[in-house]
């Protein structure tokens, strides 16, 4: 941290569209400061400032991964919205230095996470599928909604950007693991055609993929005569990058961990 306690950030996939949206909100707080942005090997960005590369207005070169170790050496914490492969990547060349850091990429498989979890188990970290105040409470009332008597079916729908790579989305996999849990679901249904009633141990998690839905997530939970719709909607992707800047104010100073926005909000 510098003298005036000022958080240095290097910001990973700078160039992507969580990353432009944290580089800009970046800019404009004055007790987090962005000194690195790195992308992709192959990124076309690679040696313009960020102001050319239409990223946010910082004469920050963009750099490749190659330059993160020593950037993390210059950082108080790191922030990375990339690609899973990217991430087992660029975390192993780092894991030694056990900087704190901030990861909101999804679509890791089970292997990928534990790999993931060892590689940085020497550093803060805040994982969160979903950085926004409003899906963690979603998260949260779930759990409420899970109370429902025994008749009451579960259906989780998530809509999102047809960019998007990953699904079911990673909020809609924690939203599943929660169901799954608290309700006793041990198969996840992702779609119906043709004769395909549903039976007792399903889960319906439901993929759309349209236009430029920043993201929305509905649980449905359905009885006989009535039903309950919880759901959030992110309008833009600000609303991911202030849980993210939050998260990292939080995680500077903490003790090695593998935390979420459950304890950076202080939810129960
Ligand atoms: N947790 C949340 O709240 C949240 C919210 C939204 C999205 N996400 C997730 O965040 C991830 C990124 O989403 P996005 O929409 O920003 O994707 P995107 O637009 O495709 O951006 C990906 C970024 O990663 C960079 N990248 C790729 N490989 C890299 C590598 N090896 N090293 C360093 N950087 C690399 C890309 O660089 P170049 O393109 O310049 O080559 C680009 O800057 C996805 O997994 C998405 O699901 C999470």
């Amino acid at each position: 941290m510098t003298d005036s306690g000022t958080v240095r950030v290097t910001l990973v996939g700078a160039t992507g569209r969580m990353g432009r949206e944290v580089a800009r909100l970046l800019g404009a707080k004055p007790d987090i400061k962005l000194v690195s942005a790195i992308a992709s090997p192959s990124s076309p960005a690679l040696g313009k400032k960020l102001r050319e590369a239409g990223v946010c207005d910082l004469d920050l070169e963009v750099q490749s991964p190659l330059a993160l170790p020593e950037a993390a050496r210059n950082s108080d914490a790191i922030i990375s919205f990339t690609k899973p492969q990217a991430e087992l990547a660029n975390l192993t060349a780092i894991s030694e230095q056990n900087i704190p850091l901030v990861i909101g990429t999804t679509g890791f498989t089970e292997e990928q996470m534990r790999t993931l979890k060892e590689s940085v188990k020497n550093s803060p970290v805040v994982y969160s599928s979903n950085f926004s105040i409003g899906a963690n409470l979603l998260f949260h009332l779930t759990h409420e909604l899970a109370l429902l008597p025994e008749e009451f079916e579960f259906s989780i729908i998530e809509e999102h950007h047809s960019g998007k790579s990953d699904s079911p989305s990673g909020t809609a996999k924690r939203l599943s693991e929660i169901l799954m849990e608290e309700r006793g679901y041990t198969k996840i249904v992702s779609g119906r055609s043709g004769d395909s009633r549903r039976r007792p141990d399903e889960l319906e998690v439901f993929s759309v993929r349209a236009g430029g839905i920043a993201g929305r997530h509905s649980v449905i939970a359905a009885g006989q005569h009535e039903m309950i719709t919880i759901g959030h909607d992110a309008f833009t992707r600000a609303a991911f990058a202030g849980g993210v800047l939050s998260a990292t104010r939080w995680v500077v100073g903490r003790g090695p961990g593998f935390y979420t926005m459950k304890d950076v909000l202080g939810l129960k």
